[in-house]
C-alpha cells in the first residue's frame, strides 16, 4: 500500500512539475457550499480540507495544488488567483465556470477542468418544463388566476396541433443550440412527447442519434423551428449569437427557451422582437446581468417567463467526477472537462 502510494505521489509531483518527493503532503481544498460525501474522495496521497468560499482561503491552506470550486465568492477567487502560488487543478463544479475563469487565474500553470455533466439532468428537466409552459400557457393561466378571472381561452375544446403556433410538444420541430451533455439528456424526453429535434454545435455530425449542424445551416435551420432552445456556454464566442437578424429568421410563432447563459442572446433586440411580436415568447432562466435588474425591459415585455437561474444549482455526482480527475491526473492521463 505505501509503495502505492508513494508511487502515486510520485507521479503527482512530477505531474504537477515537482521533483522531490518527500515534499509535505499536497492540498486539495473542497468547498462547504454543497454537501459532499468527502469520505468517497479519500484514499489518495493528498490531504482534503475543507474552505469557506465567500472568505479568503486561509494562510494554512493558502499552499493548497488542488482547489474544488462551487458557487464562490467573486473576492474568495480573485484573492485565491493572487495568493495560491502552488495551485496547478482546478476543478469547478459549475458546467460553465464563468466566475472561474474571470478570476484571473494564470491559465499556463492551472488546468481547469468543468462541471459539465453534473447538471444534466436537472437542466434538462427545467428546460422540458420551460417548453411545456410556453406551450401550455401555465404563465398565462396563473395571471388570470392571480386576479381571480378565468382564462376561458386557454380551456374548453381547442384546434389540435394549429399552424403558426406552438401549443404542444408534439410534431412541434425543437432546434437545440449547444448540443452538448444537457442537450444528449433532454432530448430523449422531447422525442418521447412526439418533438423532432435538430442540434446545433461547433462540430456538425450525428450525436445520439440527432442531426447536429453547425452555425452557418441556421438560416435554414431557425424559419422550420417552432421552439429554439439555446444551451450555449457564455464565453466570448457565444456573445449575442442570438442576435436580432437571426431573430428575424424564426417564425412569428417560436419561442427562445434558454439554460445557457444569458450572454448568448441579445437582450434589446429580443424584447424588441417580443413587443413587435416577431416571435411567439421567451422563457428565460439565464440573463446577461444576473439578478434581473429592476429596470429591464424584458419583465414586462409579452410572453416571457422569467426563471432565476434555477435550472441547475445542485450538482449530482461531483465527487465521482472529483476522484475520477485525481485517479487521471495521478496517472498522467488527460483530465475530464478540461477547458
Ligand atoms: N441554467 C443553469 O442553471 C445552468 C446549469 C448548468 C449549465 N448551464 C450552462 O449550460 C452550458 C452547456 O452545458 P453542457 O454541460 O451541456 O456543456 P457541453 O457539454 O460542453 O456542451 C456545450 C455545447 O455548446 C456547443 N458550443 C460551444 N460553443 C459554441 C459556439 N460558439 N457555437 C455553437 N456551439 C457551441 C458545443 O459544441 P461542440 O460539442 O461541437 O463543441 C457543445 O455542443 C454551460 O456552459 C453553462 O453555461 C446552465
Amino acid at each position: 500500500m505505501r509503495a502505492t502510494a508513494t508511487h502515486f505521489l510520485k507521479a503527482l509531483n512530477s505531474h504537477l512539475g515537482r521533483h522531490h518527493s518527500n515534499s509535505t503532503a499536497m492540498k486539495l481544498l473542497y468547498p462547504t457550499s454543497l454537501k459532499l460525501d468527502v469520505q468517497s474522495i479519500e484514499g489518495f496521497p493528498l490531504t482534503l480540507h475543507a474552505y469557506d468560499v465567500k472568505t479568503p482561503i486561509p494562510d494554512d491552506l493558502i499552499d493548497a495544488e488542488v482547489l474544488v470550486t462551487w458557487a464562490n465568492a467573486a473576492s474568495n477567487l480573485k484573492d485565491a488567483a493572487g495568493r495560491m502560488k502552488n495551485l496547478r487543478w482546478i476543478q469547478s463544479l459549475a458546467a460553465g465556470p464563468n466566475d472561474v475563469l474571470s478570476a484571473g487565474f494564470d491559465a499556463s500553470k492551472i488546468t481547469i477542468t468543468t462541471g459539465s455533466g453534473l447538471h444534466d439532468r436537472t437542466v434538462a428537466e427545467h428546460a422540458l418544463g420551460l417548453l411545456l409552459n410556453a406551450a401550455r400557457r401555465f404563465f398565462e393561466m396563473r395571471d388570470y388566476q392571480l386576479q381571480g378571472k378565468w382564462p376561458g381561452h386557454l380551456g374548453g375544446p381547442q384546434p389540435d396541433r394549429p399552424a403558426g403556433k406552438f401549443t404542444t410538444l408534439r410534431d412541434a420541430r425543437v432546434l437545440i443550440w449547444g448540443f452538448g451533455n444537457i442537450a444528449k439528456t433532454l432530448t430523449p424526453s422531447l422525442v418521447g412527447l412526439g418533438s423532432t429535434i435538430k442540434g446545433v454545435a461547433r462540430h456538425p455530425g450525428v450525436r445520439n442519434g440527432i442531426e447536429v449542424y453547425s452555425e452557418d445551416k441556421l438560416p435554414e435551420l431557425l424559419p422550420e423551428t417552432d421552439a429554439l432552445v439555446m444551451i450555449l456556454p457564455g464565453d466570448p464566442s457565444t456573445k449575442h449569437a442570438l442576435n436580432a437578424e437571426r431573430m428575424r429568421m424564426l417564425p412569428k410563432h417560436a419561442w427562445v427557451v434558454n439554460v445557457g447563459r444569458g450572454t448568448s442572446i441579445d437582450e434589446d433586440a429580443l424584447v424588441d422582437a417580443l413587443e413587435a411580436g416577431t416571435i411567439g415568447g421567451a422563457a428565460l432562466d439565464v440573463f446577461e446581468t444576473e439578478p434581473l435588474p429592476e429596470s429591464s425591459r424584458l419583465w414586462k415585455a409579452p410572453n416571457v417567463i422569467v426563471s432565476p437561474h434555477a435550472a441547475g444549482g445542485r450538482p449530482q455526482g461531483s465527487e465521482a467526477l472529483i476522484v475520477e480527475n485525481l485517479r487521471k491526473l495521478l496517472a498522467g492521463q488527460q483530465l475530464r472537462n478540461v477547458i
